[in-house]
C-alpha cells in the first residue's frame, strides 16, 4: 500500500494532530504525515510535530496571497491529502477546489446540528441530550461537506462544557483515523 503523503493544519492544542502520529505509525494506516501547517506561532501542537521530526511551517495569514504559499509548499512536499484538526481559518474556495474532495475537517458536534464556533455552549443553551463529533469533507460552504463518519454520546446533567469537551475529543480520537481509513478503503 502506497501511504497518501498528508498535511494537517493546525492552530492549538494539536491532540487530534499527535493522535494522527501515533495512528500513522501503526501497519496499514494509510496516510503519511509530511508536513504540519499552523496559523500561530503559539499553537502548542507544533510541539508534536517538533518531538516527532515532522516538518512544519507557520503561516502568516495577515500576508496577502498567504495561501498561495501553502500551495506551493504543498506541492514542494507532494501533498496530495489535508486533514484539517483545529484549523481556525477558514479557506478560500480556491484553494478547496485545487484540493477539492481531499480535504477533511473534525467538528465536535454532530452535524449538520451546531456548525460553526462554541458548540459547546451552544448546545448547553439547548440542553441538548447528544453530543459528539463529525468527521466531513471541506466545501466552501463552512462544516457542511459529505459527513464521513459521526460519533455521539448522551450528555450528562451534571457535564460542564470541560467535560463534554473532554467526552467529545475521546471519541474524535477514534472517528478521525476511522475516517480516514473508510476515505482510502473506497478507493
Ligand atoms: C477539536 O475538538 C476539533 O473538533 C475542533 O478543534 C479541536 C482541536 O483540538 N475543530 P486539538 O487542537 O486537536 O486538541
Amino acid at each position: 500500500m502506497v501511504r497518501k503523503n498528508t498535511s494537517i493544519f493546525i492552530s492549538g492544542t494539536g491532540s487530534n494532530l499527535n493522535n494522527l502520529i501515533k495512528k500513522s505509525r501503526e501497519y496499514n494506516f494509510p496516510i503519511n504525515i509530511k508536513l504540519v501547517i499552523s496559523n500561530s506561532y503559539d499553537a502548542k501542537g507544533l510541539n508534536f510535530a517538533k518531538k516527532n521530526s515532522i516538518p512544519f511551517l507557520i503561516i502568516n495569514t495577515k500576508k496577502r496571497n498567504y495561501e498561495n504559499y501553502i500551495l506551493l509548499q504543498l506541492k514542494k512536499y507532494n501533498i496530495s491529502f489535508i486533514c484539517l484538526a483545529g484549523f481556525m481559518k477558514v479557506l478560500s474556495k480556491k484553494f478547496i477546489y485545487s484540493f477539492q474532495n481531499k480535504i477533511i475537517n473534525i467538528h465536535p458536534s454532530i452535524l449538520p446540528k451546531f456548525k460553526g464556533l462554541n458548540t459547546y455552549s451552544r448546545m448547553m443553551e439547548n440542553k441538548e441530550k447528544i453530543a459528539g463529533c463529525s468527521v466531513h469533507y471541506v466545501t466552501e460552504k463552512l462544516d457542511s461537506g459529505k459527513i464521513i463518519v459521526k460519533k455521539k454520546f448522551y450528555i450528562n446533567e451534571k457535564d460542564t462544557e470541560e467535560i463534554m469537551k473532554k467526552k467529545t475529543q475521546k471519541l474524535e480520537y477514534k472517528a478521525f483515523p476511522e475516517a480516514i481509513i473508510k476515505i482510502f478503503r473506497n478507493i
